[in-house]
């Protein structure tokens, strides 16, 4: 087991790639700290986590709210006794051009993807710092290097948290919390879902374009995410610090 007795956060845990991830590490023995907005499908994540055995607290949670920020890693340390693995993997998906986009739509994505981020990261850092170092995965995208039409807001986001990966990589080194970030392709989630949906496609029509982006001719499933995460987690990944992998079937090489 790679992370036996550690804890771990991980936000955005309600569906998709969160949920896959928090899954992924009980498995491998952390107990887990997960958070959401979307309350009811994250007690449905603790319910899955603890029918395999593991152990998870759910905190219902805006993340672009500091005081929901700060209750995540209260709950961590209250519950397990410190923190040694963040995950920031919740991401609101408001997609529109620099002509479209309101001081709203900029003030929510940036709000929550970025400022978000940052905020959950602020509360746990002190308490990794305690353990002694530890691990923080910053959940990028693909959509941070690539142009996409009509989703400067989101794109913006994305290329925003890589670059703080590095910033937060560099002051943070000295503390021994190595800081990096995964960059997905397109993988099927209700955020993906809910994209097929806005553009009139079936999931199949949907599944067969996105898949032709990819080197690989295929879309990403959840869990394949959740073991790129898992590795720069563990002490695997012991001398990577501020890297960004692409976990993209090939997409952002192309
Ligand atoms: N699915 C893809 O194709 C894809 C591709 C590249 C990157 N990503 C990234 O992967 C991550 C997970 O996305 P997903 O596809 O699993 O989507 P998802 O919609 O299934 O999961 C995102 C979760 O974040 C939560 N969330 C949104 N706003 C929140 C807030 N303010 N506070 C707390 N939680 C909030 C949502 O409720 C949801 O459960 C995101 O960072 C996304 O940008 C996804």
């Amino acid at each position: 087991m790679r992370l036996k007795n550690l804890v771990a956060i991980v936000t955005g845990a309600a569906s998709g790639i969160g949920r896959a991830c928090a899954l992924r590490f009980s498995e491998e023995g952390a107990r887990l700290v997960v958070a959401d907005i979307n309350g009811a499908d994250l007690d449905e994540t603790v319910a899955l986590i603890q029918a395999a055995g593991g152990e998870a607290v759910a905190v219902c949670s805006d993340i672009s709210k500091e005081d929901d920020a700060r209750r995540i890693s209260a709950t961590a340390v209250e519950r397990f006794g410190g923190i040694d693995i963040l995950v920031n993997n919740a991401a609101d998906f408001t997609t529109f051009s620099v002509e479209d986009a309101s001081m709203e739509n900029w003030q929510r994505v940036l709000g929550i993807n970025v400022i978000g981020t940052a905020m959950v990261a602020k509360h746990a850092i002190p308490h990794i710092r305690t353990r002694g170092g530890g691990a923080i995965v910053n959940v990028a995208s693909t959509s941070g290097v690539l142009a996409q039409h009509n989703f400067a807001t989101y794109n913006s986001s994305k290329a925003a948290i890589m670059t703080m990966t590095r910033c937060m990589a560099l002051d943070l080194a000295p503390s021994n919390i190595r800081v990096n970030s995964v960059s997905p392709g397109c993988v099927i989630t209700t955020a993906t879902e809910r994209e097929w949906v806005r553009m009139g496609l079936t999931r199949e029509e949907w599944t067969v374009s996105a898949a032709a982006e990819h080197m690989m001719n295929r879309v990403g499933e959840a869990r394949e995410v959740a073991n790129a995460i898992l590795f720069f987690a563990s002490s695997e990944a012991s001398f990577i610090t501020g890297a960004n992998l692409m976990v993209d079937g090939g997409r952002s090489a192309w």
